[in-house]
């Protein structure tokens, strides 16, 4: 355990992508249409690219409303009809993403050596707290922190902002974990030690930030602290 590590007091998540398997949209999408895989990158691309763009550009809309204008583009670009029941029911995937199977064990794990959890997410806090009852982990994080207070999206550094006054600690007593190669940058920018989450095995974003460590499955986090 080196120096930095033992600092460690909290860690903070990124929910989609590394807590949460967005998966669950995907099948969502396919109990409608025949090409749901090509839909469903197209939809999360846009949704992203919204968020960085309307933070850009000072006109913050939530993410509710961010992904909803993300599935109009995808449906319109991909010239699939959705009837307005359609849209809801994919909408409401967002809200019931299952976690990945190391996301509770490693969790768990953390939580018994009495490390505060939290999230810090670009969904509302509504998406948030729905999510983790649907999930049945209402019970685990001490803190759900949402970009709507700032009303600016992850990686605007006023997001990590948030982390420090909410859990009362400095920022080298938070790990924050990301499997979003762009979160762990921006993060890492803000001055906060970051684990990478590299499900996916992708080469490291090329933004002057390498994180602090990397992982490739929550399961190695508890070891890592
Ligand atoms: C989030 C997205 C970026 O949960 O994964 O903030």
């Amino acid at each position: 355990m080196n120096a930095a590590v033992s600092d460690i007091r909290a860690l903070v998540f990124d929910a989609y992508g590394t807590l949460f398997d967005v998966a669950a949209v995907r099948q969502a999408c396919a109990g409608v249409m025949a090409q749901p895989d090509a839909f469903v990158a197209l939809w999360r691309a846009k949704q992203l690219e919204y968020a960085f763009l309307r933070s850009l550009m000072g006109r913050y809309a939530n993410f509710d409303q961010v992904t909803y204008d993300a599935l109009h583009y995808a449906s319109a670009a991909t010239n699939t009809t959705l009837s307005p029941e359609q849209r809801t029911a994919l909408l409401a995937a967002w809200y019931t993403v299952a976690p990945f199977p190391d996301t509770v064990p490693a969790l768990q794990a953390l939580k018994a050596r009495g490390i505060t959890l939290a999230i810090l997410s670009n969904g509302t806090p509504a998406m948030l707290e729905r999510l983790v009852q649907a999930t049945s982990m209402d019970g685990m994080f001490d803190f759900l922190l949402s970009v709507d207070s700032v009303r600016r999206y992850k990686p605007d550094p006023a997001v990590y902002a948030l982390i420090e006054p909410a859990l009362g600690l400095g920022r080298t007593q938070v790990l924050f974990v990301s499997s979003n190669g762009w979160d762990a940058a921006g993060a890492r920018a803000f001055g906060l030690p970051v684990c990478w989450v590299n499900r996916a095995a992708t080469p490291t974003d090329q933004l002057d930030q390498p994180p602090t460590y990397s992982i490739s499955s929550l399961a190695e986090l508890p070891a890592l602290l």
